[in-house]
């Protein structure tokens, strides 16, 4: 039986039987990264395998050195491990630092698929590398080469962590897109990365339904680049196949070669690129590079989940996003642990289904966000009675504040009190984890994401968290063909040398950070990154629309909500008006982007400029001060609004 974590105060810290296990349980670790920081990450950096000696035309470097400079800092630009040569698959599959011969017959991938009657599947080291080399080779004989873009629209399936391994391999830069986003949606990424080749699938289960994902991304590669489609064989579902367009994942890979060459990468080449949303209706690709990604994934893994042999890891994000990345692919396979992935719905066909997964694969560090574990918890603790948590050794929780109550809930009803929860704050700009009290250390304190890792210097001004320089080794290094805004949204308001995250926090007396979210125009919902021009743009196309607006707005489930303001350019049935904007949003985004509540309003309240004041609509719903109403153009219309809302 685990011991329960040491209370003092109002902070938690972890037993002693957990810290000394840890990989990291000595505070001291905090002060000699400071000193230092690059060298700091440099010493890190030196575990994993890179290619040497270097033969670059620039470098010149021979012997073991293994990169020329580890960090060299150009405002707004800066490098990593400069002239480092690394392959991300050869460090988690032949030079893994575990060493090959000792993980290649562990499982390294474990699926759920949603369908309980349906047998999971297990994916060892080895399985997994053959596989991943064969689909490589695949991609080579259609003639994907180094620096391509290619996309992944493929639902939480093996062939996902394989098709993303498989890009790494040969130098392809992967570009996944959610597999809820909807066709539209997909298109929109597709045109802005220029992508040649589509991986998607027939289909999946979610929620007891099959979803035909090949129809979206049919329709979804219309009007782009995309010459050649691989479909994944899952649901079994009819689809149409395009004669010398469309191609079945398994004729493609099966007859190939299960070894192919890793290509070397040079530590700043692209490794992926990752749409997000920003404060615009345009999605921005985040850029992300070999050589930092790679340190940066491996080490938080390691320390903030603390893997060993017999660990098994289950977040329950999705690939499509930035956790899923990180922590479902590319960490945990850097350092040889066993991590589990689920197709479905987290509460389907019953509401403790993801109990029941914990329960049935042992799971012992379990990573979600507050929104399911609020969700967890209104289904309510008896139906959690006879299930049997006693595996878990580690919670953690990420992508939106955890408001006390709920860190309690999950905290006693999961973690039994013996579980460290990790509360992980970071973005999908910064490639990986950057703050959060080490497991080993502590402390943790309900609401409050925690301590900076070590190696990271955080500072908040006027509220505002800012990164300082040498920043982290895995942070964006531009947003794809667009250099300007990469500038204007991270390296402008506090100048070129600090990293503006765009969330508000502030520190407690133990140097705690607390983050209490976004101060620009993204919402939050259930963990899932929107904004509201997005959101906005969508609605606006529909031809009775003139004008709308969209704020977040409290969630007891998903924290934040979409909600939309509506002005109709003629008069129109308010029922279907209302309707027709929910379809448009599910048909533009996707399911995550369904509104709340959609107001039919006669104006908006406006500057004089013209620009619309979503801050004053948000007021409405908090309760805030309204504040000086005479500069808007028409303050008249922010009551008129009030009314509407208050029937
Ligand atoms: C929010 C998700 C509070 C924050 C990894 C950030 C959090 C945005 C936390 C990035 C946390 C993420 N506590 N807020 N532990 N983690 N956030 O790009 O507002 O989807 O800026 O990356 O999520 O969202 P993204």
């Amino acid at each position: 039986m685990r011991k329960k974590l040491i209370k003092k105060g109002n902070l938690y810290f972890p037993s002693k039987e957990f810290e000394k296990r840890a990989w990291v349980n000595d505070k001291k670790i905090y002060k000699e990264a400071a000193k230092n920081p690059i060298k700091f990450w440099e010493n890190l950096a030196k575990q994993l395998f890179w290619f040497t000696p270097l033969n670059s035309a620039k470098g010149n470097l021979t012997g073991e050195q293994k990169w020329k400079k580890t960090f060299v800092h150009k405002p707004p630009r800066f490098q990593w491990f400069v002239n480092g040569k690394i392959n991300i698959t050869s460090n988690i599959f032949e030079r893994n630092s575990l060493g090959w011969e000792s993980i290649k017959n562990k499982p390294a991938l474990i699926w759920e698929p949603e369908p309980i009657q349906e047998k999971f599947r297990t994916f060892t080291y080895e399985k997994l590398f053959r596989e991943v080399n064969q689909f490589a080779n695949a991609l080579k004989k259609l003639g994907v080469k180094k620096g391509d873009r290619i996309g992944i629209y493929l639902p939480m399936i093996p062939e996902a962590v394989i098709s993303m391994l498989a890009c790494a391999r040969i130098g392809a830069v992967h570009s996944v897109v959610f597999s809820a986003f909807s066709s539209t949606a997909l298109k929109i990424r597709l045109q802005d990365t220029g992508a040649k080749i589509l991986i998607t699938a027939d289909g999946y289960w979610r929620r007891g339904k099959i979803i035909d994902l090949k129809k979206n991304a049919d329709d979804g590669i219309k009007g782009t680049k995309v010459k050649k489609v691989i479909v994944a064989k899952r649901a079994g579902n009819k689809v149409k196949m395009e004669k010398a367009r469309d191609f079945w994942w398994e004729d493609l890979a099966k007859n190939q070669p299960d070894f192919c060459e890793p290509e070397i990468m040079d530590s700043e080449d692209t490794l992926f690129i990752l749409y997000t949303s920003g404060s615009t209706g345009k999605p921005k690709g985040t850029v992300h590079v070999c050589g930092g990604y790679t340190v940066q994934a491996k080490f938080t893994g390691k320390w903030i989940f603390d893997w060993r042999d017999e660990d098994i890891f289950w977040s329950t994000a999705d690939l499509g996003w930035i956790t899923g990345h990180t922590y479902s692919c590319y960490s945990p396979l850097l350092n040889g642990a066993t991590f589990l992935i689920y197709e479905g719905g987290i509460d389907w066909p019953e509401p403790r289904r993801w109990a029941k997964i914990i329960e049935k694969y042992k799971v012992s560090v379990f990573y979600t966000a507050p929104t399911a574990v609020r969700m967890f918890a209104k289904y309510g603790t008896g139906l959690l009675k006879g299930i049997n948590f006693e595996s878990l050794r580690l919670l953690g929780s990420v992508g939106e504040p955890i408001d006390e109550s709920t860190w309690q809930w999950y905290f006693k009803n999961v973690g039994q009190e013996r579980c460290p929860v990790v509360d992980t704050w970071w973005q999908t700009e910064t490639g990986g984890i950057l703050i959060t009290s080490l497991p080993g250390i502590g402390p943790f304190k309900p609401a409050f994401t925690g301590l900076p890792f070590p190696g990271i210097k955080f500072d908040i001004k006027n509220g505002n968290l800012v990164l300082l320089p040498p920043f982290c080794p895995g942070l964006l290094r531009g947003i794809y063909k667009n250099p300007k805004k990469y500038l204007d949204t991270y390296w402008k308001k506090y100048g070129k040398k600090i990293y503006f995250t765009s969330d508000a926090a502030y520190k407690d007396k133990n140097n705690l950070i607390r983050i209490i979210g976004r101060v620009d125009d993204v919402i939050k919902t259930a963990g899932h990154r929107l904004s509201t021009g997005e959101l906005e743009d969508a609605v606006s196309k529909l031809k009775i629309i003139s004008e709308s607006a969209a704020i977040g707005i409290f969630d007891e489930i998903k924290g934040e909500a979409p909600v939309i303001f509506i002005v109709l350019k003629k008069a129109g049935n308010i029922e279907e008006v209302k309707k027709e904007v929910i379809i448009q949003l599910r048909k533009e985004i996707g399911p995550i982007a369904k509104p709340k509540q959609i107001y039919l309003v006669d104006d908006l309240p406006k500057t004089r400029s013209g620009k619309i004041m979503r801050r004053i609509l948000k007021k409405l719903f908090t309760g805030e001060e309204l504040g000086d109403l005479s500069t808007l153009a028409n303050p008249k219309s922010v009551e008129r609004i009030q009314k509407i809302i208050k029937n």
